[in-house]
C-alpha cells in the first residue's frame, strides 16, 4: 500500500456508505480561491489513467451548469477512487473517433485536451452513488455517448462542496477550469499530452 493510500480516506472508502456530508461552498471560500494549485510536476499517485466508453449522466451539467460532462463506466472508478478521495481534479482527455460512424468527430475533437473532472456524490443534486464527470475543456459540437474516452489525471484542485444555489455551484466550477488550465500550463504536465495512452489523431 502507497503513503497516498494509507493517508487518505479513499473515495472508494466513502463509496461503501451513504452519500457523505460536505460541507458548503462560502463567498469568502469562492472569492479567495487561488489560481494555481499543487505541484510543479505530478506527484504520486499522480498521473492516474483512465478510460472507458463515455455513459449518459442526467444531463443538468449542460443544461443547468453550462458545463456538459461525460460519465465514466463504473468499472473505470476503482483505479481513481481507490487511490484518491472525493474532489475535483485536472488533466488531459482524449475522446477516440469511431471509424465508419456518422457520428464522426472532427480532427481536432478527437485531440488531447484539459479536463476537469469531479469525483463524488454530487451533494447539490444528491446523487446516490459515486460518478466521475469530465468536462473536456473544448467546444464539441455534439454529445460522444459511447465514444472511448482516454484520460490521464495528474492533480487535485479541492474538495467536493455542497451549495446554497446553483450561482454558486457554477462560480466555483468557472474557477476549477480555470485553475486547472494554469495548472497544466506547466511543462511538466504539459508533456503528458503525447502520454502513450493517447492515440496519434489524424
Ligand atoms: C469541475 C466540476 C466541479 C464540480 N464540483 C461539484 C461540487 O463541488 N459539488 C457538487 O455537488 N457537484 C459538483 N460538480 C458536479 C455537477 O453537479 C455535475 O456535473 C452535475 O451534477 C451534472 O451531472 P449530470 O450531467 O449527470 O446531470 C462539479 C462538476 C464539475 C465539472
Amino acid at each position: 500500500m502507497t503513503i497516498a493510500q494509507t493517508m487518505l480516506q479513499t473515495a472508494a472508502e466513502t463509496a461503501t456508505h451513504e452519500r457523505p456530508p460536505a460541507p458548503v461552498s462560502k463567498g469568502t471560500f469562492r472569492a479567495q480561491r487561488p489560481e494555481i494549485v499543487g505541484p510543479d510536476e505530478p506527484m504520486l499517485p499522480f498521473p492516474i489513467p483512465l478510460s472507458g466508453a463515455v455513459q449518459k449522466g442526467f444531463g443538468r451539467g449542460g443544461k443547468d451548469l453550462g458545463c456538459p460532462t461525460a460519465n465514466l463506466p463504473d468499472e473505470s472508478l476503482p483505479a481513481m477512487s481507490e487511490v484518491t478521495q472525493t474532489g475535483v481534479y485536472y488533466g488531459f482527455a482524449q475522446v477516440l473517433p469511431i471509424s465508419n460512424d456518422e457520428r464522426a468527430l472532427s480532427g481536432e475533437e478527437s485531440q488531447v485536451h484539459p479536463m476537469v473532472m469531479s469525483l463524488g456524490w454530487n451533494p447539490f443534486y444528491k446523487n446516490e452513488k459515486l460518478t466521475a464527470e469530465i468536462h473536456v475543456m473544448y467546444p464539441f459540437k455534439r454529445d460522444f455517448y459511447g465514444h472511448e474516452m482516454r484520460v490521464v489525471v495528474l492533480g487535485y484542485i479541492r474538495p467536493e462542496l455542497d451549495y446554497v444555489s446553483k450561482e454558486a455551484l457554477i462560480e466555483d466550477i468557472e474557477t476549477d477550469k480555470r485553475v486547472a488550465l494554469n495548472c497544466l500550463a506547466r511543462p511538466a504536465y504539459q508533456k503528458y499530452r503525447d502520454d502513450p495512452l493517447f492515440e496519434a489523431s489524424s
